[in-house]
């Protein structure tokens, strides 16, 4: 036979195109598009369902070595487990950096977590936390050279941040080896302030997170970001955007014909500051940074996901278990919330919040669903043309989406090793019934079927856009 594989009566949208057609696979690759294509030695009948590229989940966080007692729920398995359940088809996790390490031994020590367990393919961002010369003259230019195109700098976190001089040495190696550095953008000496200011109040619940981490405390440093990238004269990524005034920001950079990137993530769309909770605390569920803020600013970053603000849209998965003594619970009770672990779940639910509240409610196109959550991120991060499309000579990362099926987002219903989802109860239109990783059936109507150590490590090439 001529192909391993033929999807039947495809109806495909790409970042730029819709089509009807059958699809050919042979060896994990798309061998052909055409009509009435010869028998495959299998066969997907994919009448009356979208066809989709693979979703690309450019932030995520797997199984990251985390300061004492705090644990990612999620490993290489679980985690692309439960990507691939979602629609997703590629992830790039973070080998973070530890100050007074090395760049070398976290990429290392993040391929040995990876081996053996991811289901779907990945690549790799770094972290670069310490900045020494030997990192910035040798590690860092070795590593590009290898595949590991781009970084992650932190703006707060006191194990990972960066001052506004190392800033400027890791944007200046970003600009002379061509990688892209992805920037978290908080002011960490006002955070640190209004956290004291809050806890000699006694005011600890969760919700008091939100008012810790407020708008201006992004906005500023979004701004110092945009500066620094104009001095450096190298494009930077914003990423998880969180509402108007930062956006605000990257409107006036884009004005200036800067090459300022962003990138938001469901958390800013679904959520708002009300869902972490009131004295209780159940909000440490929703306990992410930057934080959710209000139904204005959740307006605010759907019109940029309308209007081309944002490039990409990622889960920013940063997975810890709610009632679990390395997770929300540190130490087995209830923290001020300056100690609750960062970050939410994502990995699955990321493209059917975003299809159902975007694509079938009429807010985006199908095509800027498919450029936002596969093809951008595929070609920003050096993945494309192999990852982020449907066409001849890309790897068979394809997803079925079954656009009248209505699902009530539930935890049981998820493939991750976190104990809850922030959307438990929100209905979405919309799911991704089947996906192909490399032309193999990872999940078929909401069960994985994949397997262990299929994934490949993805070298990346240079970035573009
Ligand atoms: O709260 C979050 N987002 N935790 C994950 C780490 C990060 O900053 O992206
Ligand atoms: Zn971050
Ligand atoms: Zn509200
Ligand atoms: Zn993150």
């Amino acid at each position: 036979t001529a192909f391993d594989l033929v999807i039947r009566n495809a109806d495909v949208a790409t970042a730029s195109d819709r089509f009807q057609c059958d699809i050919g696979i042979r060896d994990g690759k798309i061998e052909a598009l055409g009509k009435q294509l010869p028998a495959g030695a299998e066969e997907i009948d994919a009448s009356g369902l979208l066809v989709l590229p693979g979703g690309v989940d450019a932030h995520c966080h797997l199984d990251q070595p985390m300061p004492d007692g705090m644990r990612m729920a999620d490993d290489f398995f679980s985690g692309t487990r439960s990507a691939a359940c979602g629609g997703t088809t590629t992830v790039i996790p973070f080998a973070a950096q530890a100050k007074g390490g090395s760049l070398n031994a976290a990429v290392e020590d993040y391929h040995a977590r990876a081996a053996g367990k991811a289901v779907i393919d990945y690549a790799f961002h770094l972290i670069v936390a310490d900045p020494t010369p030997q990192v910035l003259q040798e590690e860092l230019p070795n590593l590009i050279r290898q595949g590991y195109t781009s970084f992650k700098i932190y703006m707060t976190y006191d194990d990972l941040k960066l001052n506004d001089r190392e800033i400027l040495e890791v944007l200046s190696v970003a600009r002379e080896h061509k990688a892209l550095v992805m920037i978290h953008a908080e002011n960490s000496d006002c955070i640190g302030w209004l956290t004291d200011r809050l806890s000699q109040a006694g005011q600890t619940a969760p919700k008091y997170h939100a008012l810790s981490r407020p708008m201006a405390v992004e906005r500023e440093a979004t701004h110092r970001a945009i500066t620094f990238s104009e001095l450096v004269d190298v494009p930077i990524l914003i990423v998880h955007v969180s509402g108007r005034e930062a956006i605000e920001q990257i409107r006036w950079a884009h004005g200036r014909g800067l090459r300022i990137y962003a990138e938001t993530c469901p958390q800013y769309l679904f959520l708002t500051e009300h869902d972490l909770g009131g004295e209780g605390y159940h909000g440490a569920k929703c306990v992410c940074s930057p934080p959710p803020r209000d139904h204005e600013n959740q307006k605010a970053v759907w019109d940029g996901l309308t209007n081309g603000v944002f490039s990409i849209f990622s889960s920013d998965h940063a997975p810890f278990r709610y009632d679990d003594a390395q997770g929300k619970k540190l130490g087995g009770k209830e923290q001020p919330f300056q100690y609750i672990p960062n970050g939410i779940p994502g990995l699955e639910t990321r493209l059917p919040l975003l299809f159902s509240g975007g694509v079938m409610a009429g807010r985006l196109d199908v095509h800027q669903f498919v450029a936002l959550t596969s093809t951008n991120p595929a070609k920003m991060y050096g993945l494309y043309p192999r990852k982020g499309s449907i066409m001849i000579g890309a790897d068979a990362d394809i997803v079925l989406w079954d656009t009248k099926c209505k699902v009530v987002i539930n935890n049981a219903l998820l493939h991750h090793e976190v104990d809850y989802t922030p959307y438990e109860g929100t209905t979405v239109q919309g799911w991704p019934v089947l996906t192909l990783s490399r032309g193999k059936v990872v999940s078929k109507d909401q069960s994985f079927v994949g397997t262990a150590g299929s994934g490949q490590f993805l070298p990346c090439g240079t970035p573009s856009i």
